[in-house]
């Protein structure tokens, strides 16, 4: 059981400013060194970098960057966190395309859903796209993967989160480099595969949370994964954005929090200023999940993007990779051309909680003071458990 230290050790890692928040101390803190078992992921070095250095571990995302973007982002997220502990997080589906061509799948679109994507161009008046979209830069295929793979293994990211997909090979040239291998669960199916393929740590990631996410939610799934995981720790994910929600994890059985959305309102992260309002604006009733971004369920806030997907004459979307490659330039050309009512961004049901924009240690060390309180409170609440 998690141990609380009132009077902290001291800091990990070079570099913190503010007086570090109080340690809270469950077993797989001792695995990387960390003062909180808070795990953040982020697409921004300077938010992952940031979590690091507050004593939780900030995990970078870099499934849609180049194998040459991976060496020198992962070597900018190590100059940034200092000696403190980050990871990296990959996204390594089976059953993609061997080569990174992306004409070759583009030739396969179906007519009838290019015809549907060149009618929201014109009904949105959305103008013509300045660059390839991120979607569609290059394909998800084995070759990219492979790259991604070595970039990573070439690092000296101390964990390495996989997504969707866990390749073996991988797996083993992880560990035998010393990298931990934590993989992201849906299911407590997906749990016990990914236990016999090595993983050192679960994410149990509930229907609340941002992006790929599967239908079972957080409060059903964590012990489930929990009773799945026997030695192997837990980490509780989908819609962890307070003290409490930590509480709650520890309380189903988990050993710390994996969170997403709690970190896209911070000052460190570069979102477009409309995105950012309407993050703000937004209820837990306000996300939808949708398989028009990418082919597969996907969390992100309700706009004119998801409803005309969902609307009774919209084809089908398409499965990973072809709907990357159907919707990618136009997605790049509603941000680039701020093309307002289009305009979404992955985020889960927590998102009721994003209300201002604060500086990440200012988050972080609210949610160590939270999580606390909330600990206590359920100590006073049951009498101590007499
Ligand atoms: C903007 C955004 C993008 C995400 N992209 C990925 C991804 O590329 N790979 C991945 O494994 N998880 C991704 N996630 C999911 C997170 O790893 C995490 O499991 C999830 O955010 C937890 O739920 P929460 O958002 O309710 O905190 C993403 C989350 C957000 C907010």
């Amino acid at each position: 059981m998690e141990t609380i230290r009132s009077e902290p050790p001291g800091t990990t890692g070079s570099g913190m400013s503010a007086s570090p928040a109080p340690a809270i101390d469950t077993p797989v803190c001792a695995l990387f060194g960390l003062r909180q078992p808070i795990f953040a992921f982020s697409h921004s070095i300077p938010v992952a970098a940031a979590v690091s250095r507050c004593g939780g571990l900030g995990t970078y995302g870099a499934t849609r960057r180049t194998p040459q973007e991976i060496r020198d982002e992962l070597a900018e997220l190590r100059r940034l966190a200092g000696d403190t502990p980050i990871g990296v997080n990959l996204v390594l589906p089976p059953g993609m395309p061997e080569d990174d061509d992306p004409e070759a799948i583009e030739r396969e679109l179906p007519e009838r859903h290019k015809a549907f994507v060149r009618g929201l161009y014109e009904k949105y008046g959305v103008p013509p796209p300045k660059r390839r979209g991120m979607r569609t830069r290059f394909l998800r295929s084995n070759e990219i993967a492979r790259g991604q793979m070595d970039a990573v293994l070439e690092s000296d990211v101390d964990l390495v989160a996989c997504g969707i997909g866990m390749p073996a090979d991988f797996v083993e040239r992880c560990k035998r480099r010393g990298k931990r291998i934590v993989a992201l669960c849906g299911s407590p199916k997906h749990a016990r595969r990914a236990i016999d393929s090595g993983a050192d740590l679960l994410v149990a990631q509930g229907h609340d949370s941002a992006a790929h996410t599967g239908p079972i939610g957080t409060f059903s799934l964590v012990p489930q994964v929990v009773e799945a995981a026997g030695d192997v720790p837990v980490l509780a994910a989908g819609g962890v954005m307070t003290g409490r929600h930590v509480a709650a994890g520890l309380a189903l059985g988990a050993q710390g929090a994996w969170t997403g959305s709690l970190w896209l309102a911070t000052e460190e992260y570069a979102i477009h200023p409309l995105l950012l309002k309407k993050l703000i604006a937004a209820g837990s009733d306000d996300t939808v999940v949708t398989r028009s971004e990418s082919g597969k369920t996907f969390r992100q806030l309700r706009s004119a993007w998801s409803e005309e997907w969902s609307a009774p004459d919209a084809p089908r979307p398409l499965a990973m990779p072809h709907q990357d490659m159907l919707v990618g330039d136009l997605l790049g050309a509603i941000d680039d051309h701020e093309i307002e009512p289009l305009m979404h961004y992955a985020v889960g049901q927590g998102v009721a909680w994003i209300r201002e924009r604060r500086p990440v240690a200012e988050v972080y060390a609210q949610l160590v003071t939270q999580t606390l309180a909330a600990l206590a409170a359920v100590t006073a609440l049951t009498g101590g458990a007499r």
